[in-house]
């Protein structure tokens, strides 16, 4: 009996062993970057329940969100199997919103089921590297940065592929292909039919790449100075170099943006097509960037022109604003009413962190009155805003810019798997949007220690500071008791509205795309690697603030 078993143990511990050998041998070859950064996080025991304060919640989050966005990027996101690296995947649901058959429109032909998409690929996978592109740049040789460097550089490798796949939006040969908004993880052409081109898309990779190039450089200065001196091989040759036609990643993007900002796209909700204030925002950052990287390579003439562009944008941005209803819209000639979280957005995104003074950054009167307007009516439109976190002030007053939900626009029927009429709900990026949008202006008065109230922005400053009677060329200084009072609500409005993303966050700390109006449970696209994103940018912005406060 003993002796018949021999044979099977021998199978048997030769298995064990082969295994054992295996388990060594796949960590190493793929990908345990993340793993290792998990437990760097200390992500094992969420210690935040309903009575931590709120600072403890964002710092507990901040972890989460962190490691939630690396599961949806490959190589080693653990959501990101079939995707080739550098891929970002816009969120790991392939079913349920199906991301297959997601519009209204069907698809052409149905995709095989190991095709999973990245939805909408280009711009979410630029503002969520640039979000690492900046964590990297605030240290570089943090154990962090060491983990980002490979993500990045997949990053802009996997890029320079998207930019050659040929794809329903065009070519690489005359640029037109780089407007297409989405692809296949597998990095193949999505053929279905979609709401493109999308021309914010390579705005966005530029400014992100860009901002990669520079924080290198600022490690590797030695580089960068040879190869623009002309002394060595340029290094960046793949990111940036002169060549016309463009080859590489940045400077083809920045062609594109150069060539077609004044052609209608569709918008960054991929339903509307024409002349988007997002669009033209980030548009015109990139090519302001794009200038000052062009000549840094040498480019002269590129340098120019890119400045030249962005100096129209100036001008055209500027339509944006409309006189008779008191705030930015998102379109031009749009039926819609144009309030829109994409007019936030792209204040965020086409703003450059150190900007001192800009037109429609995040703290202009008009980005500040547009804000408080889409606040007053989502406030209004979502039953689970009829109770906001604190609607009345310590001295009575109804508090117009209590933290509540936030959605995309009033007019929204995307209820996260399907449209229906009243199908609009609050997103996660959206509401986290306000809070970034009222942190960045806190830092700029801060800077300034100035506060102007001026005609246009009076309906803000007087909801902000309670104040029926403030009047239209007020000036606060630093010292003035309302001057702290701005800087003190500005800062707790912010948290108010991250409270509220708190309040619909699961209880793994899970941000999915949206929270349902009327439950408040979280809908739509699960892990959606934008609300991450957005979460951790705002985030940033507290802490940039808190900072100056010191
Ligand atoms: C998917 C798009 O990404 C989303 O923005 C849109 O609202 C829905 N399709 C419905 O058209
Ligand atoms: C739908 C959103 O409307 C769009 O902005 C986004 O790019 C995709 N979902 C993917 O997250």
């Amino acid at each position: 009996m003993q002796l018949e078993m021999l044979p099977v143990l021998h199978i048997v511990v030769i298995a064990y062993f082969v295994l054992y050998a295996l388990a060594y041998s796949i960590p190493y070859h793929f990908a345990p970057t993340q793993a290792f950064l998990r437990e760097d996080l200390h992500l094992e025991k969420p210690e935040f329940g309903p009575q931590s304060s709120l600072e403890a919640w964002i710092r507990e989050e901040e972890n989460i969100a962190l490691d939630r966005l690396l599961r949806n990027i490959a190589p080693g996101g653990s959501n990101t199997e079939d995707a080739v690296p550098g891929t970002v995947i816009a969120s790991p649901s392939k079913t349920h919103p199906d991301y297959y058959y997601q519009c209204e429109q069907p698809l052409v032909k149905p995709l095989h089921p190991t095709q999973v998409l990245t939805a909408s690929g280009i711009r979410d996978a630029a503002i969520t590297m640039r979000t690492l592109v900046d964590l990297y740049a605030s240290d570089p040789t943090s154990y962090l940065s060491t983990k980002l460097v490979p993500l990045l550089e997949a990053y802009a490798a996997q890029s320079h592929a998207l930019q050659h796949e040929p794809n329903p939006s065009g070519t690489f040969s005359d640029l037109s292909g780089l407007g297409e908004p989405k692809f296949l993880v597998s990095g193949h052409a999505f053929t279905g039919s979609w709401g493109r081109p999308q021309r914010d898309g390579p705005a966005l990779r530029a400014l992100t790449l860009a901002a990669y190039l520079r924080a290198y450089n600022a490690t590797h200065p030695l580089q960068w100075h040879r190869a623009a001196s002309g002394a060595a091989p340029n290094p960046f040759a793949d990111l940036y170099a002169p060549e016309l036609p463009a080859r590489s990643v940045i400077k083809a993007d920045l062609e594109y943006v150069g060539r077609v900002w004044r052609d209608p796209g569709f918008d960054l909700w991929e339903e509307v097509r024409g002349l988007h204030f997002f669009t033209a925002m980030v548009q015109r950052r990139a090519l302001r960037d794009g200038a000052a990287l062009a000549a840094a390579f040498g480019d002269g003439g590129a340098a120019r022109w890119y400045a030249g562009q962005a100096v129209a944008l100036d001008a055209f941005v500027q339509r944006f604003w409309d006189d008779a209803k008191g705030h930015l819209v998102a379109t031009l000639e749009s039926s819609r009413s144009g309030l829109d979280c994409g007019v936030l957005l792209g204040a965020i995104h086409g703003t450059a962190d150190d900007a001192v003074d800009d037109m429609f950054a995040p703290w202009s009167d008009e980005v500040l009155v547009s804000l408080l307007a889409l606040v007053r009516d989502q406030r209004q439109r979502f039953p689970i805003n009829a109770v906001p976190s604190a609607p009345v002030t310590e001295d009575g007053k109804f508090d117009q810019l209590a933290g509540v939900g936030i959605g995309r626009y009033p007019e929204d029927q995307y209820d996260g798997y399907g449209v229906s009429p009243a199908g609009g709900n609050p997103w996660f990026l959206c509401t986290a949007s306000v809070s970034e949008i009222l942190y960045r202006s806190a830092s700029h008065i801060t800077a300034t220690k100035i506060l102007n109230v001026t005609s246009t922005g009076l309906p803000f400053w007087s909801a902000l500071l309670q104040n029926d009677d403030l009047s239209e060329g007020t000036l606060y200084r630093s010292g003035d008791e309302e001057y702290a009072k701005a800087l003190q609500r500005l800062e707790s409005v912010g948290d108010a509205f991250l409270a509220v993303v708190r309040k619909h966050t699961d209880g793994e700390g899970a941000l999915s795309e949206q929270f349902d109006r009327v439950t408040g449970y979280e809908r739509g696209a699960l892990d959606l690697t934008w609300s991450y994103g957005a979460f951790l940018q705002a985030v940033k912005a507290r802490k940039t603030l808190k900072a100056d406060d010191q």
